[in-house]
Parts: C-alpha cells; sequence; structure tokens
C-alpha cells in the first residue's frame, strides 16, 4: 500500500466527513437564520425550472443508485438472483439516466447563471464554486458509468462500505482507474464543502410539512 492511497482513501475522505459533521453543527449554532437555498427564483423562473428539476431528479436519482449499488454488497443480491454482470448491468441503464440528467441540469444552471444579467449580479463565489464541483463530480461520474467499463463490486464498494463501518481498506482501491479516483475524491471535497455552501439546504426539505397538522380557516361571521 502506497503512502498516497493510506492518505487519499483513508485519511482524506474521515477528514472530509469530519469536516461535514463539524461544519453542520457550526453552521446551525452559528447561523441558523442563514440555512437555506439562497433561491434565485424570484429573480429569474423560465430558465431555472428545467435545470433545476432535470439537476434534481438527476442527483436524487445518482444518489439513491450509489446507495442501492455500492452500499448493499454482493452476496445480498445474489441470494435474489441478480448476479455482479446483472448488477453491473442494471447499475449502467439507470446510471446513465440519471446522471446525463444531473450532469445537464447543473450545465443548464450554471449557464443561466451566466447569462441571465440579474442573476449573474447576485450570485457569489462560492455559487461558482459549488456549481463547477457540481458538474465535475457529476461529468466525471457519468463518463465513468459509459465509458469507465471497470469492475467496482469488487473495488470501489468494498471499500466505501469499509470507510462507513470504520475498517477502511485503501488496498481495495489501488488498482481502480485515475478518473475514478478523482470523481471519488472530488465528491468527498464537495461533501466537505457543502455545509458552507447554498447544499446546506440539503437537510431543510420540509418532509415535517407533510406530517403536521391542518390548519383550519374560517370566514369571519358578519355580527
Ligand atoms: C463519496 C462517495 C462516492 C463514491 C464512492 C462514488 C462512486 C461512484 C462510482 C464507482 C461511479 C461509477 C459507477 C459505475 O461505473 O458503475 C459513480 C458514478 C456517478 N456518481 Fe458517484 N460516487 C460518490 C459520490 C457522488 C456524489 C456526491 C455525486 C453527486 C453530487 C455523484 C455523482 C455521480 C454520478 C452523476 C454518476 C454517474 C451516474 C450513476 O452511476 O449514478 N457521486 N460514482
Amino acid at each position: 500500500m502506497s503512502t498516497i492511497d493510506l492518505v487519499a482513501f483513508v485519511a482524506y475522505p474521515y477528514l472530509c466527513l469530519t469536516i461535514f459533521t463539524v461544519g453542520h453543527a457550526y453552521r446551525y449554532v452559528t447561523d441558523r437564520y442563514a440555512w437555506n437555498a439562497h433561491s434565485s427564483e424570484l429573480i429569474e423562473k423560465k430558465h431555472l425550472f428545467i435545470g433545476s428539476y432535470l439537476f434534481h431528479f438527476g442527483v436524487l436519482g445518482t444518489l439513491a443508485g450509489h446507495a442501492v449499488g455500492l452500499l448493499v454488497p454482493q452476496s445480498i443480491y445474489d441470494t435474489v438472483g441478480i448476479d455482479s454482470a446483472a448488477h453491473t448491468a442494471l447499475a449502467h441503464i439507470a446510471g446513465r439516466v440519471v446522471g446525463t440528467a444531473a450532469f445537464t441540469g447543473a450545465l443548464l444552471l450554471l449557464a443561466r447563471r451566466l447569462c441571465v444579467k440579474r442573476v449573474r449580479l447576485m450570485s457569489t463565489a462560492s455559487d461558482f464554486i459549488t456549481l463547477g464541483g457540481l458538474i465535475f463530480v457529476t461529468g466525471v461520474g457519468t463518463y465513468d458509468v459509459f465509458l469507465g467499463g471497470f469492475n467496482v463490486l469488487d473495488s470501489i464498494a468494498p471499500w466505501i462500505r469499509g470507510i462507513l463501518i470504520f475498517q477502511p481498506d485503501p488496498n481495495l482501491m489501488a488498482a481502480v482507474p485515475l478518473r475514478y479516483k478523482l470523481h471519488i475524491l472530488a465528491a468527498f471535497t464537495l461533501l466537505a464543502y457543502s455545509p458552507f455552501c447554498r447544499l446546506i439546504h440539503i437537510w431543510s426539505v420540509p418532509v415535517f410539512y407533510l406530517f403536521r397538522r391542518q390548519l383550519v380557516f374560517r370566514r369571519r361571521v358578519a355580527t
């Protein structure tokens, strides 16, 4: 095992996950009222609509796909009759659809921020860094599902599970092509950055709204 693999695939992921956790706690304590998406919807809606919907559909599908495809061991798929070839084929078909949607959506969101003057004027450096990071991560990931051709089920999948159960094995990453490594390192960097930019709104999805008690409005009765 090389020192670079040890730093990149053990120390760096844990550093990023620590910044992710502590960063969210810090923002919650110090800056709770700015915890939102800083939406530019009021400034411009037409171009936002298509980019935002494509991106959110794609990225939510992608993250669900990562959870189902990488975090569930192949042995469980074998018990329900899905061998590793079928698993990979399914992951590639679904991944191509959601990856293309996420990447195209992110490109459209960047184009809108650059081309619509009022949105450009209200954009911060952090907005461009965030979008640039998303475009890089989704672009390289999508390239990998179209043209990567590397078996991730015996390498990246057990490695990421090892990270999550605190038994990291960087040897699993030794033979992984550079493109996949760049995707993963950039994704961890984005996770570490997420508490300090508008990505923080991921944790503010108003799910409790669906279950809250109904408000009853009555007409005022004239007396
Ligand atoms: C940090 C942990 C992550 C790991 C270990 C990881 C790993 C991977 C791997 C191995 C692939 C290629 C799958 C294949 O060839 O079968 C992939 C694809 C992809 N990744 Fe990631 N990824 C991570 C995080 C992310 C994040 C945070 C995003 C989005 C913001 C993302 C977006 C994508 C996209 C769009 C694709 C192509 C579509 C798909 O396969 O779902 N990844 N990722």
